[in-house]
């Protein structure tokens, strides 16, 4: 349980928040690459941490990540016309550059040379810098003179026939869905079958550790007899997950607003293409994708349509929630914790230690920032890290010795 206070600060985004501007110091991914495939095409409209942006390649394949609002008259710009080196407003002839440099003023050709480079300057845009890894458009919008390196994430800088991507929006706050990606407890029940038989491997040990990517959610299940077996899910600043699955998987909550998560999900192998089968495998009801309308953000499986709960499949055993789609069951339960979960109303139990332990590293981390300190995952190669799983005798903690398993050079290579 959190105070009202600490619930705030915890999940709120906009400019000037605490966790708005610790997660502003990382990259950020904006929209997919193929969402703006040529030079001059059309600029897509990109909400991101509660900023209307508009997005657009110009004459010379640069990105430009524009406030949605044309400084002049406040009118969208995502109407503009992409032409020549930039977005031009189509209300008064503006035109700006992906630097958000005002270059051309048709509007007023009465005025002089001096006068018109004093209002170009005045007229000057936000704009945010941004880099193409992994078919994904990233976007970093905190300090300038902060941007960090591009971290090495592993499905980012893989070529493009070894990972799938897909996305879908979220209706609930982006804490909501990492914090359900690192609760090893619903595992057995949200995405179980029979009742009965989940409730024996459910995890009874937890612990998490401050590295620096981020940190190791460690939840270990104890057979009966023989050692633990620990599962390690790696959190990378401030909102990656990698997912120990064949081929690999990565999740990737971007708040879009307080209130909306664009969840990206992606399966990825490090050194062969996906094949046929995997990706059939992986965007059915059992991989991590959520069936979406083609070409759109939203699920077919939605809040409106009450997911398409089937209580008859509920009641039969085969399903616990009676929803298809372990995406959609995240999802489902997630969103009707509402759109911030009021974490001051809670009844926390002992299978929510490692929630509890999360909340307080970010809670530190949040510290940490505000204090001028070093933060996790500013190091590029710190990225290089995969979720992993150990075995270690009983009363023997997880502890800092096991945290080299989770990096990419101690792995075993990847069949
Ligand atoms: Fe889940």
């Amino acid at each position: 349980m959190l105070k009202h206070e600490e619930n705030e600060m915890l999940t709120r985004v906009g400019p000037g928040t605490p966790m708005g501007e610790l997660i502003r110091r990382y990259w950020i991914p904006a929209a997919f690459s193929h969402q703006i495939p040529d030079c001059d095409g059309p600029p897509v409209r990109v909400r991101l941490m509660c900023e209307d942006l508009v997005l657009f390649r110009d004459t010379q394949g640069r990105l430009g990540l524009l406030e949605e609002r044309c400084p002049h008259r406040t009118a969208s710009l995502f109407y503009g016309r992409n032409e020549e080196s930039g977005l031009r407003c189509v209300y008064h002839g503006l035109k700006f550059d992906v630097h958000g440099n005002c270059t051309d003023l048709p509007c007023i050709p009465q005025a002089s040379d001096e006068e018109r480079a004093r209002t170009a300057l005045e007229l000057k845009t936000r704009s945010y810098p941004c880099i193409e890894r992994g078919d994904v458009v990233w976007t970093y919008m905190g300090p300038p003179e902060l941007q960090p390196e591009f971290p090495e994430l592993e499905w980012a800088l893989l070529p493009a026939e070894q990972r799938f991507a897909s996305r879908h929006i979220q209706e609930c706050n982006w804490l909501q869905g990492l914090e359900g990606g690192f609760d090893a407890t619903h595992l057995t029940f949200l995405h179980g079958g029979d009742a009965e038989k989940s409730r024996r491997i459910v995890a009874t040990l937890y612990e998490v550790m401050a590295t620096d990517f981020g940190f190791i959610v460690g939840t270990g299940r104890d057979p009966g007899e023989g050692d633990i077996m620990w599962n390690m899910n790696v959190m990378l600043m401030p909102f990656h997950k990698i997912i120990s699955s064949r081929p690999h998987a990565a999740h990737v909550w971007a708040p879009i607003d307080d209130e909306n998560t664009m969840l990206y999900s992606i399966n990825f192998h490090p050194s062969r293409p996906l094949t046929a089968e995997d990706l059939a495998r992986e965007t059915s009801f059992r991989g991590i994708h959520t069936e979406n309308y083609a070409r759109s953000d939203h699920a077919i499986r939605n809040k409106a349509n009450e997911y398409l709960i089937d209580r008859k499949l509920q009641a039969s055993g085969k399903s616990y929630t009676g929803m298809k789609g372990l995406g959609t069951q995240d999802c489902a339960i997630q969103e009707s914790m509402g759109p911030i979960a009021d974490r001051s109303k809670e009844h926390l139990l002992a299978s929510d230690a490692a929630i509890v332990k999360i909340r307080r590293l970010l809670r530190q981390t949040l510290a940490d920032h505000a204090a001028g300190k070093p933060l996790p995952g500013m190091n590029p190669e710190s990225f290089r890290v995969r979720s992993a799983r150990c075995e270690l005798p009983r009363g023997v903690p997880l502890g800092d010795a096991m945290k080299d398993a989770v990096r990419l050079e101690h792995m075993p290579p990847t069949a």
